[in-house]
């Protein structure tokens, strides 16, 4: 596996490159979600280049940014065994000049759930995603539906800015338990990560009550927050895919959402019904 710590020398490797790019853009601390949208990769294209780069522009002011977990070496060694052909790991300074374009991210959808608590967040994920996108010219690129805003927003920039690339959306990865997996999940400690099982849990309810033919988004949302209202919630939400708000769930294209803070610790997750 090649490792890539500047710009130009990661151009100057693609440009001999032959066949299609399957690009996987992460913070680090690879975990087996990460793993599985490198696997979907490695799957559906001759190579395959994963990026790790902790992007600040994404973090707001007093999170946690600083203490974000960081775990190179591991990542290394995942990404090797896991059959990745080259590791892009780009620095801050090379990323962001002092001069450049504005991106914001259309308002009436990023500043809307995640975007609600944490405003401008995905104006950085799009500048990022953006950044990456034109610098590894990938084929495809691989994001997990665990983060459904900023793949619907990412789906959305490339399809208004006419990127030449395809999202490949993939499928959210959990414990044995149901706990959806995230870097952010190594911050709980026993008793927070037995308390952030019930994430999970209130998704599985709602999916039992559709089962028996609940489909109204209050409803969903009462019996949901019933079953978590010993954390600190910040939303649950019923959207359809464009991330419109909807009284009723509409099969197979509807979103079920959840943000909740556990001790210190803000997890999401969601179910895509
Ligand atoms: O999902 C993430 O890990 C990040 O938001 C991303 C897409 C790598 C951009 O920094």
């Amino acid at each position: 596996m090649k490792i890539f710590d500047n710009i130009q020398d990661f151009i100057e490797y693609e440009k001999g490159l032959k066949g299609s790019i399957g690009f996987v853009p992460t913070m680090g601390a690879l975990h087996n979600g990460h793993l599985s949208l490198i696997q979907n990769s490695i799957n559906d294209n001759d190579i395959t280049i994963v990026s790790i780069f902790i992007n600040p522009t994404q973090f707001l002011e007093g999170e946690d940014l600083d203490k974000y977990p960081k775990r190179l070496e591991a990542d290394k060694k995942i990404c090797s065994l896991a059959g990745v052909d080259a590791l892009f790991i780009p620095n801050t300074d090379e990323i962001y000049s002092k001069i450049e374009p504005t991106i914001l991210a259309p308002s009436q959808k990023a500043y809307i759930l995640e975007g609600y608590k944490r405003p401008g967040h995905f104006d950085g994920v799009l500048r990022v995603v953006l950044k990456l996108l034109n610098i590894v010219s990938p084929t495809r690129a691989y994001f997990g539906k665990k983060d459904a805003q900023q793949l619907y927003l990412i789906k959305n920039m490339v399809s208004s800015l006419f990127l030449h690339v395809e999202i490949v959306a993939c499928e959210i990865v959990r414990e044995n338990d149901g706990l959806a997996l995230s870097s952010r999940n190594i911050y709980l400690n026993q008793d927070e990560r037995q308390r952030a099982l019930k994430i999970s849990k209130s998704l599985k309810i709602a999916s039992k009550a559709m089962m028996k033919n609940e489909f109204n988004s209050q409803n969903l949302k009462r019996l949901m927050k019933e079953s978590i209202d010993d954390l600190e919630i910040e939303y649950i939400e019923v959207v359809d895919r464009n991330f419109d708000k909807i009284d009723n769930i509409e099969l197979n294209n509807s979103i079920i959402l959840v943000a909740a803070k556990v001790g210190s610790t803000r997890l999401i997750d969601n179910i895509w019904v």
